[in-house]
């Protein structure tokens, strides 16, 4: 597969990496496969960026990847993030020093490793002035426990200042056919700063995977029952957007998981989306993506396609953590 660079600092992976969220089961669990099997298929494919958080799971998803990537630790880039909590369904910052000193040692725990590549702030705080918050994160990568920094979902001035303190190598952000915010003021920041971007929700948490036709088609306690995109009338006018995508892809001739996949990779500056997956079939699509460039008109087309997204992408209890 091909490598890319994430950031100016020599941080480099396969071009689709792998995003482990799902596999503590925020979006169901029917159907999945063993999540070591599924993540030692990947690094056998070509896939190094391996994704997780210490939120993923209450710890359970950090403690999965560890067991997974056992003996095979040095073909990972191994990412997770800290500073972000769910209580009682609500999410919280918290990007105080004293945390991220305190998270750490348990991610590394977790994941059984002495260090983190790519270690993130997953949401920004609004009470710590970032360059706090990042003056402690480099003070892990002077210690070696990290190798990289990263920010999630950070709105361009705030990248600005980060990069200030310290080199960022990438910027976690939502972005697909379904989501393309980034686009609107955070390119020119990473351009400025050198900072990549790393695509989450790459197919619009499973729109694009072109099977989702009815809201019965999400489990009683999938995440996505609670996403405003995935409700009532949202749902059928999302359904319809994404039917469109398929019928693009159906006529091309390729899936449209790895249609969607491979516009992300066609965008500049180089996008590196982290599908996330539970089962090995849609894992061999999502990575052959890897091998598909699109012309200039079918990406016309996909967008065209795609545009006019009903609804908001978080819950209005996350909604406020977001930068953007
Ligand atoms: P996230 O980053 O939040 O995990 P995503 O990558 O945009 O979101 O989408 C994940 C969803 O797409 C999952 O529901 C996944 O379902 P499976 O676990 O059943 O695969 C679905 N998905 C991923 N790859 C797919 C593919 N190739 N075809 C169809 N659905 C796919």
């Amino acid at each position: 597969m091909e490598v890319r660079p994430i950031g100016s600092q020599g941080l480099a992976a396969g071009a689709v990496g792998f995003g482990a969220m799902g596999l503590t089961g925020v979006y169901g669990t029917a159907g999945s496969d063993d999540p070591a099997v599924l993540i030692n298929q990947a690094l056998d494919l070509g896939v190094s960026l391996i994704d997780t958080a210490e939120s993923y799971g209450g710890g359970e998803n950090e403690r999965l990847v560890g067991r997974a990537i056992a003996g095979r630790r040095d073909e990972v880039v191994l990412a997770t993030k800290f500073g972000l909590t769910f209580r009682n369904g609500v999410a919280a910052a918290d990007g105080s020093p004293e945390n991220a000193t305190r998270a750490i040692d348990g991610s590394l725990a977790r994941l059984d490793t002495d260090h983190i590549d790519l270690w993130y702030l997953h949401r920004v705080d609004p009470d710590i002035a970032i360059e706090e918050t990042v003056g402690a994160m480099a003070e892990l990568v002077t210690a070696g426990t990290v190798r990289h920094l990263g920010l999630s979902e950070v709105a361009p001035d705030t990248l600005r200042r980060a990069a200030a303190v310290h080199p960022i190598a990438a910027v976690q952000s939502e972005y697909s056919l379904f989501c393309r915010e980034p686009e609107i003021g955070l390119s020119r920041a990473l351009d400025e700063t050198g900072a990549s971007l790393v695509a989450y929700s790459p197919l619009g948490r499973g729109w694009l995977g072109g099977n989702l036709t009815r809201p019965d088609d999400l489990a009683e306690d999938d995440f996505r029952r609670f996403i405003p995109q995935f409700q009532g009338e949202n749902f059928g006018q999302n359904a319809a957007l994404a039917r469109r995508v398929g019928e693009i892809a159906e006529h091309a001739g390729f899936h449209p998981a790895q249609m969607a996949l491979a516009w992300l990779l066609g965008r500049q500056p180089a996008v590196t989306p982290i599908p996330g997956t539970t089962k090995l079939r849609n894992l061999a699509v999502n990575v052959a993506a890897a091998e598909l460039s699109l012309p200039a008109d079918i990406h016309a087309a996909l967008e065209e396609a795609a545009d006019g997204v009903a609804g908001e992408r978080y819950p209005s209890t996350f909604m406020n953590q977001l930068e953007g």
